[in-house]
C-alpha cells in the first residue's frame, strides 16, 4: 500500500480510498519523522512531498463511528489488475440523516487523485435526489482528465457524475455492501505466510528461495523479478531451466507470470526476486497434486490449451481457484480467472475446463 502511495499515479485505487478516509502517513529519515495528512502529500503527476531520505513507515486513518459510511468504486476495462478509469471514494457522517461530513476522493481524472470540493454540497443536507444529482453534477464539472488510451476525456466526466450519483444513492439506500460477493476469491490455499523474521539489505548476503521443493540460491545485489531470476537461476530434477513461466507484459496486467508464493497466487514480474527469501515457490511445471493433474487434462480435452504464453498462467490461477473453493459458480471462475488475459480471447473453453474439474464431470 505504502508503494502504491508513493508511485502517486492519478489511476492509483489505494489514494483514493484512504485519502476519503483522511488518512495521514508518517515519513522517517535520519532528520526525524513528520506526520504528513494524505490530502497534502501530492504536489503533482507521480510527485509527492516526500524527500529522497525518507521512508514511509505509517499509514493511519481515524476510526469510523456509527453514523459514518461509505464505499469505493472503479471503472476499469477489465475486472482485475486494470488500471482505473475512473474511481471514486466516499466517505459521508451522518447525524440522524443529516450529513455532518463528506470526503468524495477522485482517481484517473485530473494530475492527482483529488478531494472534491464538491463534497461540501452535502454537508448540512439530508441525501435526497436533489442533493445527489445536483452533487454529482458538480463533481463532473470539477474534474479535469485527460484522453487517453483507456478512455476520452468527455467519457470520463460522464462516469464521475454516474459513479457518484451511484456512491451517493446506495448510500441513501443502505445498499453499499449489497454488491458484494458472497465469498471472496484470493487465489490463496490459506496457509500463513511464511514471511522471515528479518530480511537481510546487505548486497552481499544471499538469500533462498524453494522453488518447486528445490532450494535455490541467489544474490541480495540482483535487481531481478523473480520471474526473470526464476527463469535463469531455477532448474528441474533434470538440469533444465524452469521456463514455464512466461513474460507476457512484465507490468502485472496479463497474468501469464502467475507463480505461488506460499500458497498464493502471485505476479511474479511484480515480485522482486530477493522478496521470495525464504518462501516457497511452485511455478507450473512444479504442479503435481492429483487435482492439478486432472486439472491439465481437463484443460486439454476442452481445447483450452491454446498458447504457450497465457495458458501456464491460466493454469496457475485455476490451480488457486479449484483448491479455495468448491462448488464454484461460473461468474466465481470468471471472477478468479480474471487476472489472465487470453489474447486470443478463447475464455470459454478454458471456463469449461475448469466447470468440469469442479463438477466432477472430468473424472
Ligand atoms: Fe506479469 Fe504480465 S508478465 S502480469
Ligand atoms: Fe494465449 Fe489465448 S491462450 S492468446
Amino acid at each position: 500500500v505504502a508503494g502504491n502511495l508513493i508511485t502517486a499515479s492519478p489511476a492509483n485505487d489505494t489514494i483514493s480510498a484512504l485519502l476519503a478516509l483522511d488518512a495521514s502517513v508518517d515519513l522517517v529519515s535520519v532528520d526525524g519523522t513528520r506526520t504528513v495528512a494524505l490530502q497534502d502529500f501530492y504536489i503533482g503527476v507521480r510527485r509527492t512531498v516526500m524527500r529522497p531520505n525518507e521512508m514511509m513507515t505509517r499509514i493511519a486513518f481515524p476510526a469510523l463511528t456509527a453514523g459514518d459510511t461509505g464505499l469505493f468504486a472503479k471503472v476499469g476495462l477489465r475486472s482485475a489488475q486494470a488500471i482505473s478509469v475512473v474511481h471514486a471514494a466516499i466517505v459521508v457522517s451522518r447525524s440522524e440523516d443529516v450529513i455532518t461530513n463528506a470526503r468524495i476522493a477522485l482517481g484517473s481524472v485530473a494530475p492527482t487523485v483529488i478531494l472534491a470540493d464538491t463534497s461540501a454540497h452535502l454537508i448540512g443536507h439530508t441525501l435526497t435526489d436533489d442533493v445527489i444529482r445536483r452533487c454529482s453534477q458538480a463533481a463532473s464539472e470539477e474534474v479535469n482528465p485527460i484522453t487517453d488510451g483507456r478512455a476520452s476525456a468527455e467519457y470520463r466526466s460522464q462516469i464521475v457524475r454516474v459513479l457518484v450519483a451511484r456512491m451517493l444513492g446506495a448510500i441513501k439506500a443502505g445498499t453499499e455492501s449489497t454488491a458484494w460477493p458472497d465469498r471472496v476469491i484470493t487465489l490463496s490455499d490459506g496457509r500463513p505466510s511464511t514471511i522471515p523474521p528479518s530480511l537481510s539489505i546487505d548486497a552481499h548476503d544471499e538469500f533462498t528461495v524453494s522453488v518447486n521443493s528445490n532450494e535455490v540460491v541467489g544474490s541480495h545485489g540482483t535487481d531481478e523479478t523473480l520471474l526473470d531470476w526464476i527463469r535463469t537461476n531455477a532448474r528441474s530434477e533434470d538440469g533444465d531451466l524452469l521456463t514455464g513461466t512466461k513474460e507476457g507484459c512484465a507490468e502485472g496486467e496479463c497474468g501469464a507470470c502467475t507463480v505461488h508464493m506460499d500458497g498464493q497466487a502471485v505476479l511474479a514480474c511484480l515480485v522482486p526476486a530477493a522478496a521470495a527469501q525464504g518462501r516457497s515457490v511452485t511455478t507450473v511445471e512444479g504442479l503435481s497434486a492429483a487435482s492439478d493433474i486432472q486439472l491439465q487434462d481437463s484443460l486439454v480435452a476442452s481445447g483450452a490449451v491454446q498458447c504457450g504464453f497465457c495458458t501456464p498462467g491460466f493454469v496457475m490461477s485455476a490451480s488457486s481457484l479449484l483448491s479455495e473453493h468448491d462448488a464454484l459458480a461460473t461468474a466465481e471462475i470468471r471472477d478468479g480467472l480474471s487476472g489472465n488475459i487470453c489474447r486470443c480471447t478463447g475464455y470459454e473453453s478454458i471456463v469449461e475446463a475448469l466447470v468440469a474439474v469442479d463438477t466432477g464431470a472430468a473424472r
